[in-house]
């Protein structure tokens, strides 16, 4: 990989995933500060870059640890001595409850969250035969009805704690997860606070009954400056605003109705054209295959021209669409794009190519790819 370093990114090899240096900086900083000054922790999800490096970064940057959706991600971070990792999804089924030790064994602070009764005995049990003992945070559904426990019965089912010697409760998690791409601040807002309210009610009993009950986690990218202000939480576990996609710029901001600007762009992906014989579009070689088709259409980052729209063509195949009366792109010619959704668009390729001023700095390999057990 050592051949890129200090190449123009246009020379790259396409279809390929770009990270400007800068921006992803500033990105991590501005998240830290925001957490810092509302007086929250930050615990921001891997789920996104799956890149141990970026974690790395966001440790360095003030973060109390690393959030991730699975157990294999867990691995990988503890791996590379990463400490404080949330896993935001139940570890059920016996051959994870199995990893799930195995990582204990590594990590005492290893957290996950839990939404059963018949799983936290299962997990109390387990802990017990092996000497374990691990924090555990009570996933609360508000409103996204994936995972999750009604704000109604947490406290009765947090009361079972009492019984268990090897879990300890150490807090809720609450993810909003269907709120965060609504458009419109005002909106958002609206819907945030009244979805996170009962579970913030739920916190403030469980803090005054359990003494080790101190971690209260939310928030997402599109929630991060409304969830601040919820005195209850204590931690944000926001992810895309690492890397941002198209799908979030269009969510607008408190500031900007239309764009969200709170984050800028700091993934990009490279595709060339590589069939121009048709009347108002050239083909170029990213399709299913290389980016994931979710949310809004990617966005023709550059050459700067308003009229160009990338469409899917296929598998291995996009379409570049442009006006007529305009010159028709050159053959070869590199088309850069912002993907519609981050985190299953990255998951698809093996490396960042980290660029400063358009050259390449350094790479990146994103060696959690297809971690998704
Ligand atoms: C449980 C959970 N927490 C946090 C996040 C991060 O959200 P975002 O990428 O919107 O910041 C996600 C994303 O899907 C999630 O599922």
């Amino acid at each position: 990989m050592n051949q890129v370093i200090g190449k123009h990114k246009l020379e790259l090899d396409t279809p390929c995933l770009v990270l400007d240096f800068e921006i992803l900086e500033k990105n991590l900083a501005r998240m830290q500060q925001i957490a810092r000054s509302a007086g929250k922790n930050l615990r921001p999800h891997a789920k996104t870059h799956k890149c141990s490096v970026i974690a790395r970064k966001q440790m360095e940057a003030g973060a109390v640890g690393i959030s991730v959706a699975k157990i294999s991600e867990a691995e990988a971070l503890i791996e590379k001595g990463i400490r404080g990792i949330l896993v935001t999804a139940p570890v059920v089924s016996p051959p994870k409850i199995e990893r799930y030790l195995g990582c204990l064994q590594r990590d005492s602070s290893l957290l996950v969250v839990i939404d059963d009764l018949d799983n936290a005995r299962s997990l109390d049990q387990s802990l017990k035969k092996r000497d374990l003992g691990a924090g555990v945070l009570i996933d609360i559904d508000v409103g996204l009805q994936r995972t999750g426990i009604a704000p109604g019965k947490a406290l009765e089912f947090a009361s079972s704690f009492a019984g268990f010697t090897s879990l300890h409760l150490k807090g809720i998690q609450a993810y909003a997860g269907q709120v965060q791409h609504i458009k419109g601040h005002e909106e958002r807002r609206r819907e945030s606070m009244e979805k996170m309210r009962p579970a913030a009610k739920v916190f403030a009993k469980l803090r005054t009954e359990w003494r080790e009950c101190q971690i209260f986690s939310g928030a997402g990218t599109g929630t991060h400056d409304i969830d601040t202000g919820i005195p209850e939480i204590t931690e944000l576990q926001t992810g895309s605003y690492t890397v941002m996609d198209a799908e979030y710029l269009a969510i607008g901001s408190a500031k900007n109705p239309l764009t969200f600007d709170a984050f800028q762009p700091a993934l990009t992906i490279l595709t060339a054209v590589v069939s121009r014989n048709q009347k108002g579009f050239v083909t170029v070689d990213a399709g299913l295959k290389a980016i994931y088709r979710d949310g809004a259409n990617p966005i023709v980052f550059s050459p700067k021209k308003e009229d160009m729209n990338y469409d899917w063509f296929g598998d291995e195949y996009g379409r570049i669409r442009y006006e007529e009366s305009a010159e028709t792109p050159r053959l070869g010619s590199i088309i850069e794009l912002i993907v519609s959704h981050c985190d299953p668009t990255i998951n698809l390729f093996d490396r960042f190519y980290v660029t400063q001023n358009e050259k390449v700095i350094d790479v990146w390999e994103i060696d959690l790819r297809g971690r998704c057990q």
